[in-house]
């Protein structure tokens, strides 16, 4: 496989999540706020966007997986997918939503499904307020009519890792997000 290329860097990142976090510190002025974070990808840009964020705030994480409709990492980098898949909820969060401020922090928004699915989940539980925080968008890729309330970069169809995301549990900790090439050599 060839070498991830940098499609973002890490200062244009820490650039845009500063942004998203001066948004977010204005947008709940006075408040209290949870941030959720879906594990494993939105890790490193919860991490960095909490710290730019001043409010009072908690962390909460909630763990899902679409693996099961999805095809293997080879097959999705090479062909993209296009199931209607399901999402299965693997953790859940520790404390109550009802009442609360919660802002949702995922890796990146493709079909959908996933934040459908999560957002569904949490207004059972009536929460205050929710909204979306996405690093990165690809509306090209959507199924499901779903937006994000705070959005790092839209970005064309590409498979990307880095900065949380992964293939096959690999790159995540790569500091810029880089595209990794679906043509082999
Ligand atoms: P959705 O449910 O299709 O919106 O997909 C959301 C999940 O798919 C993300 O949380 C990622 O784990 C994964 N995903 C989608 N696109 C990419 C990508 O380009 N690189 C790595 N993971 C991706
Ligand atoms: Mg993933």
């Amino acid at each position: 496989m060839t070498e991830p290329r940098v499609l973002i860097s890490r200062e244009q990142i820490a650039y845009r999540v500063a942004a998203i976090g001066a948004d977010i510190t204005r947008d709940f002025a006075g408040e209290s706020i949870i941030f959720v974070g879906v594990l494993k990808g939105a890790a490193i840009f919860l991490s960095d966007l909490s710290r730019q964020v001043h409010l009072d705030a908690s962390f909460d994480f909630i763990g899902v997986s679409s693996y099961g409709n999805r095809p293997s990492p080879a097959q999705e980098l090479k062909n993209g997918w296009d199931s209607t898949g399901e999402v299965r909820l693997l953790k859940d969060v520790d404390q109550p939503m009802r009442g609360k401020n919660i802002i949702l922090v995922e890796d990146i928004l493709d079909t959908g499904l996933t934040l459908t699915f999560l957002k569904k989940m949490f207004l059972a539980h009536q929460p205050k307020a929710l909204k979306i925080a996405a690093l990165l968008d690809k509306p090209s890729r959507r199924k499901q009519p779903i937006k994000g309330d705070y959005i790092g970069f839209q970005i064309p169809d590409e498979f990307v890792v880095g900065y949380g995301l992964d293939y096959a549990e690999r790159y995540r900790n790569l500091p810029d997000i880089c595209v990794l090439p679906r043509e082999n050599g």
